[in-house]
């Protein structure tokens, strides 16, 4: 059985030859022992490396470039949007995916430039819509209702918008359910019966400029072939729309890559980098002659965070020996909400291993960050990490019981 501190002498994130883990060349522990010093809310805290968002920015940008594929890569702005993150990410060449008028906020006090941000979402409001087509935003239309706000809003505003229209094409992703986008029972995009009426309306109004089609299906996707099944569905509706002659610019094959969070323990298990996602879909792509947009959230800012935690108290019961610490489901929901696994390390060197599920303090039983899981024990105070917190924890963190929300 695998102990969970199983320390990485390489990488980033690397554990130094004595047991301490660091951030590239940072202490964590030192860090954290920082922060409780400023502050008593110093506790928990999320820890990200510039140096990994940009190795994971390389590995999309270095495949697009090989196969010079033309492309827009939108960083999805909902796996993490701390401001700091958008710039850098804003200075690596990335545009920005939004789902919420907020984060088009957000995006432009980031300074990216909004013609070639793009807007999702299956429910956006009348403000929501002003604030995009003011700021020529591509919008994705994910419903026939949709394009019709859209279209009244650019009308009143005289303005022209740039529009895809966002199919949904009954493909199963191989997620948690929760996670599955592009199925025919999810809530999002347009089937593929419905596109020839998309179509007769987007077409015959002068407020819209039909620049594309859009596919999201899913998020934490590991199998490659759903993405070439969904970049086929995508080229069969082009040449649908091709033949009701419309010339396309664009085609948004969304975001959806998972990553490896059990590489820790489970060496083996082949999930493909951002570069492997391209080299696959690259020939389909180049065929269609077509500009691709991506959207990517998790395979480009998961691996470059954790969440930082120190241990309140250890207790057992006659089944289980329980590790409570300052963080919680308040900071990383996804075990909680989605049976998903975080790998947690311990931060500094200690001895000796044992099994524990390690809990929060948040007055819930589902209020747990990993089940039965064998660490090196630790001691009250010890300080631990939870791996692979930079996707959607500090963007789905909330103040349940009053807790201070940690972003
Ligand atoms: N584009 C659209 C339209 C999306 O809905 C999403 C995510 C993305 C792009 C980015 O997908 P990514 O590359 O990050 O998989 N809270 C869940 C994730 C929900 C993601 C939903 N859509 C989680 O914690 O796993």
């Amino acid at each position: 059985m695998p102990v969970h501190g199983r320390p990485s002498f390489t990488g980033v994130f690397h554990t130094s030859p004595d047991g301490y883990l660091f951030c590239e060349d940072l202490q964590v522990k030192t860090v954290q022992d920082e922060f409780a010093k400023a502050s008593e809310y110093g506790s928990p805290f999320f820890m990200y490396s510039k140096r990994q968002i940009g190795d994971n920015v390389r590995s999309y940008v270095e495949a697009l470039q090989r196969h010079d594929l033309p492309y827009i890569l939108g960083y999805a702005v909902k796996a993490n949007n701390n401001l700091t993150i958008l710039r850098i990410l804003r200075d690596l060449g990335c545009t920005a995916v939004l789902v919420s008028g907020n984060e088009l906020k957000l995006a432009m006090l980031a300074g990216f430039s909004t013609d070639k941000l793009v807007f999702n979402g299956n429910g956006k409001t009348q403000w929501e819509i002003e604030l995009a087509v003011t700021h020529d935003v591509m919008i994705n239309a994910d419903s026939l209702f949709d394009i019709d706000h859209i279209s009244s809003v650019a009308r009143q505003l005289g303005k022209k918008v740039k529009m895809l229209l966002r199919m949904n094409p009954d493909i199963d992703p191989e997620v948690h359910r929760y996670l599955a986008t592009g199925s025919a029972v999810s809530k999002f995009g347009i089937p593929e019966t419905d596109l020839d009426t998309a179509l007769g309306k987007a077409g015959s109004d002068d407020n819209i400029d039909l620049v594309g089609l859009h596919c999201h299906i899913g998020s934490t996707i590991t199998n490659i072939d759903v993405f070439r099944a969904t970049v086929s569905a995508m080229l069969r509706y082009n040449n649908h729309v091709q033949g009701r002659g419309f010339r396309l610019k664009y085609l948004n094959v969304g975001g959806g890559l998972g990553i490896n969070y059990r590489k820790y323990i489970q060496v083996c298990m082949c999930i493909p980098s951002g570069g492997e996602l391209i080299d696959s879909i690259a020939d389909k792509i180049k065929e269609s002659g077509l500009c691709l947009i991506l959207e990517p959230g998790r395979s480009i800012i998961a691996s470059a965070g954790i969440l930082v935690s120190k241990v309140i108290g250890i207790k057992r019961n006659e089944t289980r020996s329980f590790l409570v610490i300052d963080g919680s489901m308040t900071e990383v929901m996804r075990p909680c909400l989605y049976g998903a696994y975080h790998h947690i390390q311990l931060i500094e060197p200690t001895s000796g291993t044992r099994r524990y599920s390690v809990v929060g303090p948040v007055c819930e039983c589902g209020d747990y960050l990993a089940e039965d899981i064998e660490l090196p024990i630790p001691h009250e105070g010890c300080g631990l990490a939870i791996r692979d917190a930079g996707a959607y924890c500090a963007s789905m963190s909330s103040n349940y019981n009053m807790r201070v929300r940690t972003i």
